[in-house]
C-alpha cells in the first residue's frame, strides 16, 4: 500500500477507529481531530508500517463484522400511535432483551468448532517475525503481539544467531514455573548442555551459553557487575530476552524490570516480548532514550488464535458466554441465552434462601 493509499484509507475511517489505532502509538491522541490524527498516524507509520497496516486491517475487519452482526437501527417513523384501539385488551408483546440482535445464538457445537490439532504444515515465519529478527540485527526490539502469535520463534532464532557468534544469551521470565518450562523447551531445541537455569530453586549448567533465569536473578547479577564484581557471562553477553515484559508495569515487581533494563550492558541487544503492553511505543522510546542503541517496536493486534468466551457452570455444563462465536467488542450485553439460564440456575441454587 502506498502512503497515499494509506492516507485515503485512514480518512475513510470513523474517528473512533482512528483513536483505537492511535492507542500506544501517539500520546494524547484523544486531543486531535480527524485530519491531525491521520497526519500523526502517518508519521507513526514510519516506525512500524507493517504493524500499523495490519492493525488497521484488523480494526476494519472487526468493525465490518460488527456491523454485519448488528444491523444499523433505522430511525423510527414519526407516527408512533399505530396500535388500533380494538387491540387495547390484547397482551402486550414481551419486551425483547436482545437489543436488536435477531440472529439465532451460536450453538455450542459451532462455538467449539476448529479447536484441536491442526494438520501439519510446513513452517513459514510470519512477516512480523521476519521483521523482528531483521530489526534485532541493528537495534533493540520490543515485540508486542497477541498471545499465541509465535514470540518464542523470534526468541529461539535470535538466540541461535547470538550463539553462532559465540555470544551468551540470557532469557528471563517472571515465574519459576515458566523458567522451568522454557528450560525443558530450549534444552530440546539447543541440546541439554547448551542451556542452563538459575532460579531461587534450581541451579543447573550455570556456565551454559543460554541461561534461563528469573528477572530478579538477572537484576542481582547486574547489581554485582555494577559493584565491580564482573560476572564472566556478562563479558560475552550478546542478547537479553525478557519474556512477559509487561511486568515492567507491576506495582511491586516492576522496579526489578526497570532496574534490569537500566543496568543491562550496552553491548547486549535487548528483546522484550509481551502480549499485553498497552503503551509499547512509550517503552521503545524510553529504551531509545536510556540506551546507546535505538529500540524498534514490532506490534500488531491481529490474533492468530481467536479468543472464545465460554461459561462453565459448576455442574459441568459448558456454554458460549455470548451469542456470537467471537467476543463482541463493546456489546457485553449480548449474553448467550443458555449462559443466562445457567447463571440464574446458579443464583437460585446458591442464593440466601438456599443457604439458610
Ligand atoms: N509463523 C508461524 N506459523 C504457524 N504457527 C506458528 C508460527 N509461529 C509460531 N507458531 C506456533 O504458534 C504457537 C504459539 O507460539 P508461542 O508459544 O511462541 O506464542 P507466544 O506469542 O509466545 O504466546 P504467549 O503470549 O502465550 O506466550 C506454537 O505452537 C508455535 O509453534
Ligand atoms: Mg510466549
Amino acid at each position: 500500500m502506498t502512503t497515499h493509499e494509506l492516507e485515503q484509507l485512514l480518512m475513510q475511517q470513523p474517528v473512533s477507529l482512528l483513536h483505537r489505532l492511535a492507542r500506544g502509538r501517539i500520546s494524547r491522541h484523544f486531543r486531535s481531530g480527524k485530519r491531525k490524527l491521520v497526519d500523526l498516524l502517518l508519521q507513526a507509520s514510519a516506525e512500524n508500517r507493517p504493524g500499523l497496516e495490519s492493525d488497521l486491517a484488523a480494526l476494519i475487519e472487526e468493525r465490518t463484522s460488527r456491523e454485519q452482526i448488528a444491523p444499523v437501527v433505522k430511525p423510527r417513523p414519526e407516527k408512533v400511535h399505530t396500535r388500533p384501539a380494538t387491540t387495547s385488551a390484547s397482551p402486550r408483546p414481551h419486551k425483547t432483551e436482545d437489543h436488536g440482535h435477531h440472529e439465532p445464538p451460536v450453538s455450542l457445537h459451532e462455538w467449539l468448532s476448529g479447536i484441536g490439532v491442526p494438520p501439519p504444515q510446513p513452517f513459514v515465519p510470519d512477516a512480523w517475525q521476519v521483521d523482528a529478527l531483521a530489526k534485532l540485527a541493528e537495534t533493540d526490539v520490543v515485540v508486542s503481539v497477541p498471545t499465541g502469535s509465535g514470540k518464542t520463534y523470534v526468541a529461539i532464532e535470535a538466540t541461535a544467531r547470538a550463539m553462532r557468534e559465540n555470544r551468551t544469551v540470557i532469557y528471563t521470565s517472571p515465574l519459576k514455573a515458566l523458567s522451568n518450562t522454557k528450560f525443558t523447551e530450549f534444552s530440546r531445541v539447543f541440546g541439554p548442555g547448551q542451556v542452563g537455569i538459575l532460579t531461587g530453586d534450581r541451579r543447573e549448567h550455570a556456565q551454559a551459553p543460554l541461561l534461563i533465569m528469573t528477572t530478579e536473578i538477572l537484576r542481582n547479577l547486574l547489581y554485582d557487575a555494577a559493584g565491580g564484581e564482573i560476572d564472566v557471562r556478562l563479558d560475552t553477553l550478546g542478547l537479553v530476552i525478557m519474556d512477559e515484559s509487561q511486568y515492567l508495569a507491576d506495582p511491586e515487581r516492576g522496579v526489578v524490570w526497570e532496574e534490569t533494563l537500566i543496568f543491562c550492558p550496552s553491548q547486549a541487544r535487548l528483546l522484550l516480548l509481551s502480549a499485553s503492553i498497552g503503551n509499547p511505543q512509550d517503552i521503545a522510546d524510553w529504551l531509545t532514550a536510556i540506551r546507546p542503541t535505538p529500540c524498534s517496536l514490532i506490534r500488531h493486534t491481529k490474533r492468530s488464535v481467536p479468543l472464545r468466551a465460554g461459561y462453565l457452570h459448576p455442574n459441568e455444563k459448558l456454554t458460549p458466554l455470548f451469542r456470537t462465536a467471537g467476543i463482541p467488542y463493546g456489546q457485553p450485553h449480548l449474553l448467550h441465552p443458555e449462559a443466562k439460564r445457567l447463571f440464574m440456575e446458579y443464583e437460585e441454587e446458591t442464593g440466601p434462601s438456599r443457604s439458610r
